[in-house]
C-alpha cells in the first residue's frame, strides 16, 4: 500500500477506537486496516485505559492480539459480542461488502453473525457504486473442488483457484485447511441474487458476499472522513 493509503487505514482505525467502550466484547477482524486498529486497541488495553474482551477472526489477527495483551475468547453458547471492527476489500453504499481478499471470510462472518453491531473501517479506494471489481472469495471443501469450479462457471463467475503467496506451487488453505476460489464475476448487479445462487453449491462453505450485516463503516478520503450507514 502507497503512504496515503495506510495513513487512512490509520485513521479510519484510531475513529474506530473511539466506539469501543470499556467492558465491550469485541470481535477483531483480519487484513491490514484491521491489524491497524487491533495495535491501537493493544496500546489502550495495555495502559490500563480500557478493559475489554476479544474474538478473533484470523489466527493472524489473535496472534497480533495475543502478542498486544489483548485478552482473548473462544465461542461459547451464549456468548454475543457488543462490537466487531473490521476491514472489506470492497464496500457500497448500501453497505453491501465483498470481503475475503485476506482469506479470512469465513471466521470474519462468524463473528459479524455473533456481533450486535459491525463496524467496518476502509480507505476510500475500497469505496464503489457497484460491487464486483475485486474478485469474489469463497472457501471450499478440498473434495468439491472442480464441481465448485463448474457451478461457478456456469453462474459465468470465471473461478480461479488461489495460490500460496510464499509457495505458488500449492494452494492457498484458509485457517479451517479449506480451500479459496476467485470469482471474476465482473460487476454485481443483484448481489442477494447471487449470494442464493452460490450458498446452494455443496462443497461451498461461505462466500465474501457480506449483505445486510454491517451496521455503520467508517471510509477516510484525502481529508475528510465518511460515517455511512445503510
Ligand atoms: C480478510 O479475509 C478480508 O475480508 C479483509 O477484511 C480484507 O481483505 C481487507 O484487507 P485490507 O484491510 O488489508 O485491505
Amino acid at each position: 500500500a502507497d503512504q496515503p493509503q495506510l495513513l487512512q487505514k490509520q485513521r479510519a482505525a484510531a475513529q474506530a477506537l473511539r466506539w469501543v467502550r470499556s467492558g465491550m466484547r469485541i470481535g477483531l477482524g483480519t487484513g491490514s486496516t484491521a491489524a491497524e486498529f487491533i495495535t491501537l486497541l493493544g496500546q489502550v488495553v495495555q495502559a490500563g485505559e480500557l478493559r475489554i474482551e476479544a474474538v478473533a477472526t484470523s489466527l493472524a489477527s489473535e496472534n497480533l492480539a495475543r502478542q498486544l495483551g489483548i485478552p482473548l475468547l473462544q465461542p461459547r453458547r451464549g456468548l454475543r459480542l457488543d462490537l466487531t471492527i473490521d476491514g472489506a476489500d470492497e464496500l457500497d453504499d448500501r453497505l453491501q461488502l465483498i470481503k475475503g481478499g485476506g482469506g479470512a471470510l469465513l471466521r470474519e462472518k462468524i463473528v459479524a453473525t455473533a456481533s450486535d453491531y459491525l463496524l467496518i473501517i476502509a480507505d476510500a479506494s475500497k469505496h464503489v457504486t457497484q460491487l464486483g471489481r475485486f474478485p469474489l472469495p469463497l472457501e471450499v471443501v478440498p473434495f468439491a473442488l472442480p464441481w465448485v469450479l463448474d457451478a461457478v462457471a456456469n453462474l459465468g463467475g470465471n473461478p480461479e483457484l488461489r495460490l500460496d503467496k510464499t509457495n505458488p506451487t500449492e494452494p492457498a488453505r484458509s485457517d479451517q485447511g479449506n480451500l479459496l476460489v476467485d470469482c471474476h464475476f465482473g460487476q454485481l448487479p443483484n448481489p442477494p441474487e447471487l449470494a442464493q445462487q452460490l450458498q446452494q453449491i455443496p462443497g461451498v462453505v461461505e462466500h465474501g458476499l457480506f449483505l445486510n450485516l454491517t451496521r455503520a463503516a467508517i471510509v477516510v478520503q484525502a481529508d475528510t472522513t465518511l460515517v455511512l450507514r445503510p
